[in-house]
């Protein structure tokens, strides 16, 4: 009776877990519930690593003497990741988070493949289990060489696509090879082959490949397709963490897995939709593809300078502002100036309102934390397809660091590398005011034509001090009103 208990207690807490978990994501889905949300799935998440622990209850006598090793390791390693995490993520500034998703889902499918590595190296039992041991491992591998790449051009560390000729068919062998290594080891471990090197060997072969195909896979994707890439890797590793889960039949991990790989899979699919491609597209057709064009675009119009001070008095005289927030204003941090400024449009009879572009930013929902963190109401905030009909009824549109998602030739340029993106129509609003620091591209690398349009003004310095310029205009209109 007393052996039921620890069991009981695997079997309850893995339940919480799972319930911690689904319900801190289904929190995710509303800024306003987001903070619980990632509190409840972190609380989970401490109590499936607890209860890991258990197991040391639940594994035959004879592997008990390997077990206070095996718990040693685990606390050390569980207190300097632990750490290490804990002080990055404090440390992290808004505009890296990007990367630090990146790094994090490259850590968790390099974790899959080394349980992965674990099981392969020791006993992998029947066929059927080492099959799905390969499988995660080949998932698990990619993902973390993959989101390497991913951190490291995030990061600016690889500031280009890297394309060679023949791209694809190299990627092709380079997957072949993998598959065919994994079938070898799985006929050499069920006796159907004779092993014509050791098998560790062949298992570091197959990492390898894994690996190397990962990287070369990345390598060629450059400007907008890549949070669509590192979408599809976290889901990668959500599947490479839910079959080695299988493997080791720890409910935890297959559950975890299981939701990470359908809300990476969602939100990939959500981010093509957003780019208006399809997955297949972005995964098949664009990598190794060189955009036709990425500088030198044929351009119409001239750039017009206009002070911060003049155009935030035309605001202030105007009845409908959209504003555009994009990379820039949280690379300025001018958030809590912008909101100030808003308010003072808002104190002297001026509707405003946020328009917020799906992969505005550098990553999902960025924009909306930004505007949540100044304490802009929800109810300002519009998402693409709400909002996207009224710019034409509109006096002014704000683009503040935004480029890329209101770039009109993603409406008409066949050969932009952003064609068919859906954009915010900023263009359409009567005025557009664009906020940058001087003539540096979006992400995407490319000329904005909206900047030349014959209804728009270019109001050059960062985010923040142009903020705090049109402030102090709008304040010493109502002062000199006052006098
Ligand atoms: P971007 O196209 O990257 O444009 C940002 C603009 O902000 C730049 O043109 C830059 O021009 C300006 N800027 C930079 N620092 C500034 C500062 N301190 N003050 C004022 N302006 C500043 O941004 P976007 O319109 O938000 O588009 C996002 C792009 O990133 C899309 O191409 C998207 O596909 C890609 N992307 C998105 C994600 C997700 S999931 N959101 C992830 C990765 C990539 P200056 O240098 O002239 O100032």
């Amino acid at each position: 009776m007393l052996h039921l208990i620890p069991q009981l207690a695997i079997s309850a807490s893995d339940l919480a877990a799972a319930f911690l978990f689904m319900y801190g994501l289904q929190r995710m889905s509303s800024p306003v519930t987001a903070p619980s949300g990632i509190l409840f799935a972190g609380i989970g998440m401490v109590v499936a690593v607890l209860v890991s622990f258990f197991y040391v209850f639940d594994v035959n006598a004879a592997a008990h003497s390997r077990l206070p090793v095996n718990i040693g390791l685990a606390i050390v390693a569980l207190v300097l990741g632990g750490g290490a995490a804990w002080w990055s993520g404090r440390k992290v500034p808004m505009t890296s988070m990007p990367q630090m998703v990146a790094l994090y889902n490259g850590m968790g499918g390099g974790a899959a493949a080394a349980i992965a590595a674990v099981e392969l190296f020791g006993a992998p039992g029947g066929a059927s289990q080492l099959v799905v041991t390969l499988v995660g491992a080949l998932i698990g591998s990619i993902s973390l060489s993959g989101s390497l790449i991913a951190w490291a051009k995030l990061d600016g560390v690889l500031d280009k696509p890297l394309r060679i000729k023949g791209q694809q068919v190299i990627n092709g062998v380079a997957m072949l090879l993998t598959l065919c290594v994994g079938g070898y080891i799985v006929a050499v471990g069920q006796g159907l082959a004779t092993p014509l090197v050791a098998t560790p060997t062949l298992i570091y072969v197959f990492f390898a490949c894994a690996m190397v195909f990962g990287i070369l896979m990345t390598l060629p994707i450059g400007g907008a397709d890549m949070p669509v890439v590192i979408s599809i890797y976290n889901a990668f590793t959500g599947l490479a963490v839910s079959l080695e889960g299988f493997v080791l039949q720890n409910p935890a991990l297959m559950i975890a897995g299981m939701m990470v790989g359908a809300a990476g899979m969602l939100l990939t699919l959500l981010m093509a939709k957003a780019m208006n491609r399809s997955v297949s597209n972005v995964l098949f057709t664009n990598f190794g593809q060189t955009p036709k064009r990425k500088h030198g675009q044929i351009v119409e119009g001239t750039l017009k300078p206009v002070d911060a001070g003049d155009a935030g008095i035309f605001m202030r005289y105007a009845s409908k502002v959209i504003i555009v927030p994009g990379y820039g204003l949280a690379v300025a941090q001018g958030q809590q100036k912008l909101y100030e400024f808003v308010k003072l449009l808002q104190a002297a009879g001026v509707e405003v309102r946020f328009a917020v572009h799906p992969v505005a930013g550098r990553m999902p929902g960025q924009m909306d934390v930004l505007l949540a963190e100044a304490g802009v109401p929800y109810d300002l905030i519009f998402q693409l397809d709400d909002i996207n009909g009224d710019f034409e009824s509109t006096d002014v549109a704000l683009v503040i660091g935004a480029n890329d998602v209101v770039n009109p030739s993603a409406r008409s340029d066949k050969a932009s590398p952003i064609f068919g993106m859906p954009i915010l129509n900023a263009d359409k609003a009567k005025q557009v005011y664009v906020v940058k620091r001087g003539e540096g591209q979006g992400y995407a690398g490319i000329e904005n034509t909206l900047f030349y349009s014959s209804n728009c003004g270019m109001v050059y310095g960062d985010a923040q001090a142009v903020l705090v310029k049109m402030i102090e205009a709008v304040r010493a209109l109502g002062l000199a009103a006052a006098a």
